[in-house]
């Protein structure tokens, strides 16, 4: 058993610590634990975390935070106001040691335009430093705590209306590590979710103000990891080789949903329940409440790309919460064979399925030039095509075809239309390769057709053939 030693390692630490133990080191009162020194606190944006304290003594802490609003970037072609704590969602990670006495400088830039404050979990004092902390623009406070429970913490704005001020990004983690530290892992990440409320619905174009009604009923728009749609996945994925064991400090901001977390292909060999000192082994999918957190580690067994989501599915595949772990390395064909064999399986009656219409679709803005169809036909192939075709049009051996240099693809676009319109079975010859399988008939209006098929001729070393709505309703027409 290979995890084993990490699984040892792990739960020991922390059951030392929480005192519901086996094992008799003397607990030490965290409030008495001495400070030495000073130094100021390193914080990182996500995805990543500042680097483990290892043995270093409790210490104060300076903690230098500052309050940004600012606009940026929710899904493609959809803008937000985010409100930040130091630049992005979610906010800085702080990182901390039992013991540690952390002054905490707050300043609001003079350019924003309310005021805010910063309710900390990990802080033992009334307001978790709400009011202590409130801050006009322009303005910096100083407050100060000691941490004297481990954990991973939830800090937010508590700023009237609350819930506004969370769902516009006002979140992060603070971690406290145990006396020593964190058993030591390979990389470490750091991923928040967030529920997101807009104006317009989800794809709409623009600069999408908050809409408060939404957020009262609990209906957001967006569910994401890491602020926006896509912030963990394609080139901005995580990574790790075959080997390596992998931490992943995840954080719910809410403001409402609460998260069932999961990696799909991965089982968590330790999770931190809550965050807190309780370890549970070999999970599937954790819940991070939301104002909570969890830590999760596993050891990279077999490479891959291993999708992150929230297993409240259709969040993942239509309001955004889709991160991706990269694993390079050797396979491993003892843990994992791959597809060993297929064979062509129609039962008697079979028939290709069609998909569900999505009541909004044709709501949304047309395109106005080619760079704009191509746009939105890449948003539509992420919801629609992706899981079967790939992130990059690489398709699945022996199962999906290629659709990137595809010579079937770019011999006959009017085939490619009737293909997405009414499905597909039956053999084809892509590459030089064979693919038996069902595509499903995709409910998707002529619009739609027309920019995912314009998206991927444009994309990939395809011929590059631009696809209108006419096109698709005249091949919707003859082949009724
Ligand atoms: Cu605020």
């Amino acid at each position: 058993m290979l995890k084993l030693a990490t699984v040892i390692g792990i739960s020991s630490a922390l059951i030392t610590s929480c005192g519901q133990n086996k094992e008799t080191k003397p607990k030490v009162d965290p409030t008495k634990i001495e400070v030495v020194g000073s130094s100021e606190a390193e914080l990182t944006a996500p995805p990543f975390v500042p680097k483990p304290v290892g043995d270093r003594k409790a210490t104060k802490l300076i903690v230098h935070m500052e309050i940004i609003e600012k606009e940026g970037v929710m899904a493609d072609g959809v803008k937000y106001i985010y409100w930040t704590f130091g630049g992005s969602v979610p906010g800085s990670f702080i990182r901390t040691r039992i013991g540690d006495e952390v002054e905490f400088h707050l300043k609001n830039h003079p350019d924003n335009k309310l005021p805010h404050n910063i309710d900390l979990h990990a802080v033992t004092g009334p307001g978790g430093g709400a009011a202590s902390s409130f801050v006009a623009p322009g303005h910096e406070v100083v407050f100060s705590f000691k941490v004297i429970n481990q954990g991973l913490y939830v800090y937010h704005c508590a700023t009237a209306p609350v819930g506004m001020h969370i769902a516009n990004g006002m979140y992060g983690l603070i971690l406290v590590e145990p006396e020593g530290g964190l058993p030591p892992v390979d990389k470490e990440y750091y991923v928040m979710q967030g529920d997101f409320y807009t104006k317009g619905a989800n794809g709409e174009k623009g600069l999408q103000p908050f809409d408060m009604a939404k957020a009262i009923k609990e209906q957001p728009d967006y569910v994401v990891f890491n602020g926006s749609v896509g912030a963990l996945a394609g080139d901005k994925a995580i990574t790790a080789k075959v080997g390596e064991t992998v931490r992943l400090y995840v954080g719910n901001g809410g403001p409402n949903l609460v998260s069932s977390f999961h990696v799909i292909g991965e089982i968590f060999d330790n999770v931190s329940i809550e965050g807190g000192s309780l370890v549970n082994h070999d999970v599937q999918t954790t819940l991070v409440p939301a104002g909570g957190s969890a830590i999760v580690d596993f050891k990279c067994e077999v490479p891959g790309t291993f999708i992150i989501v929230d297993h409240s599915i259709f969040r993942t595949f239509n309001k955004g919460s889709l991160g991706m772990l990269k694993v390079t390395g050797d396979e491993n064909k003892t843990i994992f064979s791959g597809k060993q064999s297929e064979q062509v399986y129609h039962p008697e009656g079979g028939t290709i399925q069609t998909m569900p219409e999505d009541a909004n679709a044709s709501k949304l803005a047309k395109p106005t030039s080619l760079a704009e169809r191509i746009e939105d036909g890449k948003s539509i192939y992420n919801k629609t095509c992706f899981a079967c075709h790939q992130a990059n049009g690489e398709g699945l051996p022996n199962a999906f075809p290629p659709l990137a240099k595809s010579d079937y693809l770019n011999a006959d676009i009017n085939r490619a239309i009737e293909i997405v319109l009414k499905g597909k079975t039956g053999e084809i010859a892509v590459n030089g390769k064979k693919y038996n399988s069902v595509m499903t008939a995709q409910t998707l209006t002529d619009e739609e057709v027309a920019n995912v098929l314009t998206f991927v001729y444009s994309t990939w070393g395809n011929n590059k053939k631009e696809i209108t709505p006419d096109m698709v309703a005249k091949m919707r027409k003859s082949t009724k």
